[in-house]
């Protein structure tokens, strides 16, 4: 059962207050009492899934749930969505702007950085539909 659920809205394209959200997550965790492990695993995801609405989404919403053993985290943005989630996932990929790319983003890394440092990741997208990525922890 969840201890508590809190929701954080994302803008698309506010690059000034980006990482803002993942800062937030981080700060509630360490409050919390949470491994300084599980914090790190959790906070560089936020931050990934967080950077992939600014530049990629539309605007969105991240909604954190925390259990006694688990955080779950939710990302939701009303974006273009994903053609090829698949491809998606691969290091290196990216569709990245000029803009985002001139800032130091694009790498491709996001996704497969998320994948690695979660312990289940869910991306679920179409074309049009916007996108839903889904990261668990177990703590
Ligand atoms: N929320 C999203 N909405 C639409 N497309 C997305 C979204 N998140 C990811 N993508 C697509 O998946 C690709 C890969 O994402 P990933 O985070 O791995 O790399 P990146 O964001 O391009 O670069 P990096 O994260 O290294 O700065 C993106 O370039 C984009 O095409
Ligand atoms: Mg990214």
């Amino acid at each position: 059962m969840a201890i508590l659920t809190k929701s954080y809205p994302i803008k698309a394209r506010d690059y000034l207050k980006a990482g803002e959200i993942s800062m937030g997550v981080h700060g509630l965790l360490k409050k919390i009492g949470f491994a300084t492990e599980l914090i790190r695993r959790v906070s560089i995801c936020a931050y990934e899934a967080e950077m992939n609405v600014v530049m990629h989404g539309g605007d969105g919403v991240m909604t954190i749930e925390i259990g006694e053993d688990y955080v779950n985290i939710t990302i939701k943005d009303s974006g273009p969505g994903i053609e090829d989630v698949s491809l998606a996932m691969k290091e290196g990929f990216s569709t990245a702007s000029e803009e985002a790319r001139q800032m130091g983003f694009g790498a491709g890394m996001g996704l497969p950085n998320i994948k690695k440092n979660s312990d289940s990741l869910d991306v679920i997208s179409a074309k049009g539909k916007g996108t839903e990525v889904r990261i668990g922890f177990v703590a």
